[in-house]
């Protein structure tokens, strides 16, 4: 009897001291093994089978010092190539204002007005950015396109970003390329490096809760704003927490301007006088609130594991979708128990696009009956400034769904949710111009 008990007693101690473990396990590492569990079973290849190289850097050849994809080609044959390849869908550039003719009226007044084409291949950004009939007077708009501006700002501060843009062009000589990501040290087992001084300014310590493959693309695929003191590209949060759009949006409405003046524009709209925010490319912030942050990154999802003839395994360079890759959409099958991924996603896609059409015009008439309002004058000046908060708001959330690129598939929560709030918002300053219908002007 006594040795039933100490049996049990040993049992019962055991099973407290596995269960503590597991329970600590997860506390420390729970997150990190799911992670590498699920990243590590995805797919034919895994990052194991990588033979990683630490090899010197080449002596670079690029002006400036960068390694450039030339130095790096007899090291890494298979990368280089692949960076260089652009299929036909990411070679051509859909015309957004043509395609959806509401975009013209709602950035009246600002570049996008003009022109606004879907992005395209890494291996156009320079010819794109110079062609573009937008205007550029200062060289900030080089930070997301050559690595060769990259390493002016990294050499020469932030001085750099007010120069003269044609100048600068003139100087560059790749597209996006092997020191935006890795620096010069892709020969130390390709390690990622952080080039693009305002993510470490902006996120400092904080970076390091993100996933390095998915850091390197948030260099580029994120929303920014230019400083107004000296035109420094710039991101509007230092926490992932701090990456939704309403955390965004208080921070550009709390900004203390030179002037003193708190409130921070892209511009001001002459039609409407509203001052409104223009969202970039948020596919960072849309990706880490979405259901695969923590999980995977953006290389498991747009960079294919290839194997060359002669065995050497790598991570493809052409960055692309994965409903255009076999071996990418493959990998969905680990997680995803769905016949057509393809069709899965598209679906979602087309339920997105819809609701922004739909938001998209209404948006349109409420610029409309505002900028009617303000000619008729029939409204006092504060009146107006409470429609013109809302419309600014509504167009904030309607854009960063809108000019997300995923159009959905990194996170349709989050679409929709600005897609609601700007269309909540659009009410709101529509029932607020009726109701200030009557108000003599003052
Ligand atoms: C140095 C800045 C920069 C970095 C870093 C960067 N990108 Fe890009 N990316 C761009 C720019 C700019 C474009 C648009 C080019 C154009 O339209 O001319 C683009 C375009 C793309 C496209 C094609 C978009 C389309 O609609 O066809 C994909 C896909 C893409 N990037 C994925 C990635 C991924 C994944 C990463 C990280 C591994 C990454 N990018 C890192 C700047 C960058
Ligand atoms: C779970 C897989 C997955 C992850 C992880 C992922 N994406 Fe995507 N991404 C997609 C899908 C699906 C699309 C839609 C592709 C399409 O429409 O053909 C897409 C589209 C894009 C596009 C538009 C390009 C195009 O060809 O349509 C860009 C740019 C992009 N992703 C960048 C990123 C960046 C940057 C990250 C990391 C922050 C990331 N993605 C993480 C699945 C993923
Ligand atoms: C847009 C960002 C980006 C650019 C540009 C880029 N890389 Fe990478 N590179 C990555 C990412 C992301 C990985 C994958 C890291 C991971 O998740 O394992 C990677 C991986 C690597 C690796 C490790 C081996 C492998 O295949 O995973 C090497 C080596 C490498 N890159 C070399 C280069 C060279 C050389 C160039 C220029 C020709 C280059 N990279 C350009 C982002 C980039
Ligand atoms: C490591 C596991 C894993 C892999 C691999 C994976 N996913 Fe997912 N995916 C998830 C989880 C978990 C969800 C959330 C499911 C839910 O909430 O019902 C999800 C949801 C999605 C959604 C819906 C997102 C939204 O916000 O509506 C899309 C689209 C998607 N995945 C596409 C892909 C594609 C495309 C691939 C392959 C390129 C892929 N996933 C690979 C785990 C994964």
């Amino acid at each position: 009897m006594e040795k039933r008990k100490q049996l049990i007693k040993l049992v019962v101690s055991v099973l407290i001291i596995a269960a503590a473990a597991l329970l600590l396990a997860g506390f420390f590492g729970g997150d990190l093994m799911y992670h590498l569990k699920n990243r590590d079973r995805i797919g034919p290849l895994t990052r194991e089978d990588i033979a990683y190289l630490d090899v010197a850097a080449p002596n670079p050849t690029g002006s400036d010092g960068t390694a450039n994809a030339a130095d790096w080609a007899q090291t890494y044959p298979e990368i280089v190539a692949t960076m260089g390849i652009v299929k036909d869908r990411n070679a051509y550039i859909l015309d957004y204002l043509e395609q959806d003719p509401y975009l013209v009226n709602l950035y009246e007044g600002f570049g996008f007005a003009k022109e606004y084409g879907s992005a395209r291949g890494h291996e156009y950004t320079l010819k794109d950015v110079a062609n573009t009939a937008r205007p550029h007077p200062t060289a900030n708009c080089l930070t997301c396109k050559t690595p060769n501006f990259t390493k002016l700002v990294n050499d020469q501060g932030v001085g750099v970003y007010t120069m003269d843009f044609n100048e600068v062009l003139a100087k560059m000589e790749e597209n996006v390329s092997c020191y935006n990501c890795h620096g010069n040290e892709a020969g130390s087992k390709g390690k990622l490096v952080v080039t693009h001084s305002y993510v470490t300014k902006a996120l400092g310590e904080n970076a390091a809760a993100i996933d390095p493959a998915t850091l390197s693309c948030g260099q580029c695929h994120i929303e920014y704003y230019f400083t107004p003191e000296d035109k420094e590209t710039m991101m509007p949060y230092s926490t992932v927490e701090a990456m939704t759009p309403e955390a965004i949006l208080e921070y550009y409405d709390t900004m203390v301007l030179p002037d003193g003046t708190v409130g921070y524009a892209d511009w001001v709209q002459p039609s409407t006088g509203t001052r409104l925010l223009k969202a970039q490319h948020p596919e960072t912030e849309t990706f880490l609130l979405g259901k695969h942050a923590g999980i995977l990154n953006c290389a498991d999802c747009h960079m294919p594991l290839e194997m060359s003839e002669d065995g050497t395994v790598y991570h493809s360079h052409e960055l692309q979708s994965p409903l255009e890759n076999e071996t990418l959409l493959s990998t969905c099958a680990a997680c995803h128990d769905e016949p057509d991924m393809t069709a899965f996603v598209r679906r979602i896609q087309e339920r997105v696009t819809a609701r922004e059409t739909e938001v998209g015009n209404n948006l349109s008439a409420l610029k409309d009956k505002l900028t009617e309002a303000v000619a008729e004058n029939r409204l006092s000046e504060e009146k107006l400034n409470e429609i013109r908060k809302l419309h600014r708001e509504a167009q904030w959330f309607f854009d960063f769904c809108y000019v997300e690129n995923a159009e959905g598939a990194h996170n349709s929560d989050l679409a929709m949710r600005c897609l609601d709030t700007a269309q909540a918002k659009i009410d709101e300053a529509l029932a607020a111009l009726l109701s200030g219908a009557g108000v003599a002007a003052q």
